[in-house]
């Protein structure tokens, strides 16, 4: 539905592509099927209750943290719990500020305004969003010059829950505006590893516990690719005719999509591989790693970066990237001593 800035339906992406077409079917319908992310469904569900106590529409909801993690998935599971009707949309995807007023004017009291990407708004259609948000009015100005005009529409109170990868891109006036600010974690295996057994049930896949719980460990803490994977180790073990699959399908599989044990791809490994070889261990601007490697920028930061700082094996300093010992170590690497020494603070 969403383009998306990656354009590609790489197995370890995490951002939507055509590998995910039966997302839809997957996904949970309400906060007790949705597993994991305890913390975030706690808070929204007593959210949710008190609204519905009062009689009115739930405070804005930001929603934010590493592609795949289930932010779409959790805004349909709100309308569906609230009863209300959720129109989605994106960032990018609204070009104009009369784009968004026409949006707004459209939405019934109660609705949820989904904005994916919210970071990437334009300017002039974000100010729009404000006295949205915070009056439920539509500030539209007539006219130019001495004769300019404000003229205000008042819309029905609506939820806007926006989502995002960079919380830290959001101008404080747009961060401000809402009252429910939750972070999504990557998933643990053992909770992969339900969502996994969940998705095989759903899409009659006959799945045994270990072959599961592999996929789940090599999914890198995301259940868009644990989901995706599934569905490949599936194809595997169809042709090799087992039948259900085994532990032994999931590594095979694994093993020809060259994906490792830690869930690691062809990319990360040439991110840590460019820096501890090109590099000497870093640090290295992440614009010079990505010209070195030939990817996205934006990429590596939202996509390859999230998981390989999880795992410790990369680190952010101001001065750029460097590979941590359990990096070097992935890599079967030996980490030059003083690098060592002024990595230490690093080491737990
Ligand atoms: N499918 C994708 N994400 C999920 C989650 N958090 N719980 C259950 N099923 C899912």
């Amino acid at each position: 539905m969403f383009d998306n800035d990656y354009g590609d339906d790489r197995l370890i992406s995490s951002t939507k592509g055509e590998y995910d077409f039966e997302e839809n079917v997957l996904r949970p319908k309400t906060m007790e099927e949705y597993i994991g992310q305890d913390k975030v469904k706690e808070n929204l569900s007593v959210f949710m209750a008190a609204a519905k106590r009062r009689g009115e529409a739930l405070d804005h909801v930001l929603l934010y943290g590493p592609p795949g993690l289930g932010k779409t998935t959790l805004a349909h599971i709100v309308a569906n719990t609230m009863g209300t009707q959720i129109k989605l949309t994106s960032g990018p995807a609204i070009e104009r500020s009369g784009d968004l007023a026409a949006i707004l004017t459209n939405l019934n009291e109660g609705d949820i305004l989904f904005i994916d990407e919210i970071h990437r708004l334009n300017r002039s259609v974000e100010e729009i969003l404000y006295s949205a948000m915070e009056d439920y009015a539509l500030d539209i100005i007539v006219g130019k010059g001495p004769s300019a005009r404000n003229i205000r529409f008042s819309l029905k109170k609506f939820t806007l829950i926006g989502a995002t990868t960079r919380a830290g891109m959001l101008s404080s006036p747009l961060r401000d505006r809402f009252g429910i600010i939750c972070r999504l974690d990557m998933y643990t295996p053992d909770e992969l590893k339900r969502i996994v057994a969940r998705s095989a049930r759903t899409l009659g896949i006959s799945l045994e516990e270990e072959g599961g719980f592999e996929i789940a460990k090599r999914s890198r803490g995301t259940p868009r690719i644990a989901n995706r994977l599934l569905k490949r180790v599936r194809d595997f073990s169809a042709v090799s005719g087992s039948g259900s699959v085994s532990l032994g399908d999931a590594r095979r599989a694994l093993e020809k999509l060259e994906i490792d044990e830690l869930g690691l791809d062809g990319t990360d490994r040439s991110i840590l591989h460019a820096i501890i070889e090109k590099f000497g261990g870093g640090p290295v601007g992440l614009d010079t790693l990505a010209a070195t490697i030939n990817e996205d920028v934006n990429t590596i930061e939202d996509v390859y970066e999230p998981y390989l700082l999880q795992l410790g094996f990369l680190a952010r300093t101001p001065r750029g990237r460097v590979c941590l010992k359990g990096g070097y170590e992935h890599m079967g690497a030996t980490m030059p001593e003083p690098l060592k020494k002024q990595l230490s603070v690093f080491d737990e």
